[in-house]
């Protein structure tokens, strides 16, 4: 497993870019926990990281048990998280409300038994 592999990939590119560090650490904080919630609770997922001059967004499309109730699982304190997981410090059922604080845009897209979809849009200027 490489949890947080592909956000620390993320922070480095755009840090490399010159990217204001605020905003660096808010796209690195939404790709941090939407990477965290497919190793937790998917089997797959691809990531697709795209920059413009206007935007960087974040796609996530997994493979897993999907969401049954979205306005549920973006509430704080909402967590499913099993005993081992809280033991690692996850579980908190802080991630998807996290990262609708860091994004300017932020859509989750579940089919229960299929899989799940986040897009993320953080605004550059
Ligand atoms: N990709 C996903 N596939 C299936 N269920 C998910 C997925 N992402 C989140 N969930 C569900 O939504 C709940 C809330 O997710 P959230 O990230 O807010 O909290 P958490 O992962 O439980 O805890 P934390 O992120 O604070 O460690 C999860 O406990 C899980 O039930
Ligand atoms: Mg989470």
């Amino acid at each position: 497993m490489n949890a947080g592999r592909a956000s620390t990939q993320i922070k480095a590119m755009l840090k490399e870019l010159g990217l204001d560090p605020a905003l660096v650490r808010r796209v690195a904080i939404a790709a941090y926990e939407a990477e965290m919630n497919v190793v937790m609770y998917a089997s797959r997922a691809t990531m697709t990281f795209s920059v413009t001059p206007e935007q960087i967004r974040i796609l996530v499309d997994d493979q897993g048990p999907g969401i049954p109730d979205i306005a549920t699982a973006m509430q704080e304190g909402y967590s499913t998280a099993t005993k081992e997981m809280r033991e690692m410090g996850f579980g908190a059922g802080m991630g998807l409300p996290n990262i609708k604080r860091n994004a300017d845009e932020f859509a989750v897209e579940s089919t229960p038994g299929k899989g799940t979809r986040l897009d993320i849009t953080i605004y550059i200027n």
